[in-house]
């Protein structure tokens, strides 16, 4: 059995939690595509787990946590995430990580700065942590896979090649201060390699013998559909496939073996970077949502633009992704509005448009038309749909009435246990 857990919008809608919840009856938690430009937050009796690379089910030891083909890994950034997990009584045998995942070397780094400076007003606010470089390189066919990375002589080689190569480059755009010695590099990485060593396996093959021993496999999802290289709104997406293409091709598991593809939004929105964003508000609201929410980037610390919920936007990652299920967390934060927003449609050149387009002509022209609920209501500890106010429930339904896909989850604070899960049979879908 295999289950997914995606992004629905720009990332950072608490898939995290959701995969912490699922991995207890999961043998493998399994990140499937980018790097440590995610920040998935976990809390746990009031203790905050912030990981980047690391999937989640992590924290559940009889699960398997494994870093599949699809994910670009930074040695130094995994191995203090283990460090740090090892402090906390967290022994991490039970990592994984694929031989055929690339490393995030200085120089990714240092291009993804570069680019960014090149684009000017037309960048795109990445994270700055080389996923998109390192991703150009995999593509491009002189990446640095893993089972080559803890290959000292293979290591050497190619390393010497890469770093002769971007210095070239560099150097050719005015940047000779950013070269790099490759003697120092090696030396430094070859230490990471070693250590990273006794983790690193035939990954597809663990898989393909989970499906076939009928295991549970969870996959989580980073970045976000809007974020997809393809579908996203592109230039201002990361550099691979978030969406539900990202777990066969990540992962090396067939698509036939999906069963619930789960979508995570929280119960409005929010975007970190550059790029279009239809329901933002950048007014009082805004602010008063990002303060309630702690809307500040888990990896940059930058503060998250904030909106209201878009289900334009939602049918369209519904779509895209096969989602069976939808997970609302941060019902608890819209609560404590006095009113709430809910984007059904667009209004593009005095037309209503319901369906969403990645084009960013359409985008900056989408005006978004809202139906208004009512908030003011305090569902901290409950436990049981049933026991939700009225107003709470409104605005559930409503979102399952217009997606026409049921809300299993929803959240009602950051803790791990703050988590409604709602039993499937129970739900009334409007067709
Ligand atoms: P991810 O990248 O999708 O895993 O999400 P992040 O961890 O970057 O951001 C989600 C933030 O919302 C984190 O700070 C979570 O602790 C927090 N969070 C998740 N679910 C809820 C919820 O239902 N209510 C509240 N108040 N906070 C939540
Ligand atoms: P999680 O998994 C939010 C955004 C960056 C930038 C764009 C490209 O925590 O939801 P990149 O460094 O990937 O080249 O940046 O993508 N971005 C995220 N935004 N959450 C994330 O991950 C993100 N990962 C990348 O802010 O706009
Ligand atoms: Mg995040």
């Amino acid at each position: 059995m295999v289950d997914v857990v995606l992004g629905a919008f720009y990332g950072d809608e608490g898939k995290g939690k959701l995969i912490d919840y699922l991995s207890k009856n999961a043998k493998y938690s399994v990140r499937f595509s980018g790097g440590n430009n995610a920040g998935h937050t976990i809390e746990v009796d009031g203790k905050k787990f912030a990981f980047h690379l690391i999937p989640s089910g992590i924290l559940n030891k009889d699960c398997k946590a494994v870093l599949g083909n699809g994910v670009v890994i930074n040695p130094e950034v995994l191995i203090k995430e283990i460090e740090n997990l090892k402090k906390n009584g967290y022994d991490c045998n039970n990592l994984y990580i694929s031989d055929k995942a690339h490393v995030i070397f200085p120089y990714h780094i240092i291009f993804d700065k570069v680019q960014e400076e090149l684009r000017k007003e037309r960048k795109i606010g990445t994270t700055g942590r080389g996923i998109g470089p390192a991703y150009e390189d995999k593509f491009q066919r002189c990446g640095i896979r893993m089972e080559d990375f803890i290959n000292e002589g293979k290591l050497a080689l190619y390393l010497k090649e890469n770093i002769d190569n971007k210095n070239m480059i560099l150097e050719g755009y005015g940047y000779r201060e950013y070269t790099l010695d490759f003697n120092e590099v090696y030396r430094q990485y070859k230490e990471y390699a070693k250590f990273l060593k006794q983790y690193v396996c035939d990954t597809t093959k663990m898989f393909h013998q989970a499906i076939d021993s009928n295991e549970k496999i969870l996959c989580e999802g980073a970045q976000a559909t809007l974020l997809d290289i393809d579908f996203g709104t592109y230039p201002y997406v990361t550099s691979s496939n978030p969406t539900i293409g990202g777990v066969s091709t990540g992962t090396g598991i067939g698509s036939r073996y999906i069963d619930n593809v789960y979508a995570v939004i929280k119960a409005y929105s929010s975007r970190v970077g550059e790029g279009p964003y239809v329901t933002e508000l950048t007014d009082e609201v805004g602010d008063k949502i990002r303060e309630l929410g702690h809307e500040y980037g888990t990896t940059t610390g930058r503060p998250r633009r904030c909106g209201w919920l878009d289900l334009v936007a939602l049918n369209y990652a519904i779509k895209l992704n096969g989602v069976t299920d939808i997970c609302m967390n941060h019902l608890d934060t819209v609560g404590k509005l006095n009113e709430i927003k809910l984007c059904t449609a667009y209004e593009v050149d005095g037309k209503k448009e319901e369906y969403f387009s990645s084009n960013l002509d359409f985008l900056n022209k989408a005006k978004p038309m809202y139906e208004k609920f009512k908030g003011d209501f305090d569902i901290k500890g409950i436990k049981k749909y049933d026991e939700l106010p009225k107003d709470a429930k409104d605005y559930v339904q409503a979102v399952e009435d217009i997606t026409k896909t049921p809300v299993s989850f929803i959240g009602t604070g950051p803790d791990r246990e703050d988590i409604i899960v709602r039993d499937k049979k129970v739900l009334t879908l409007k067709q």
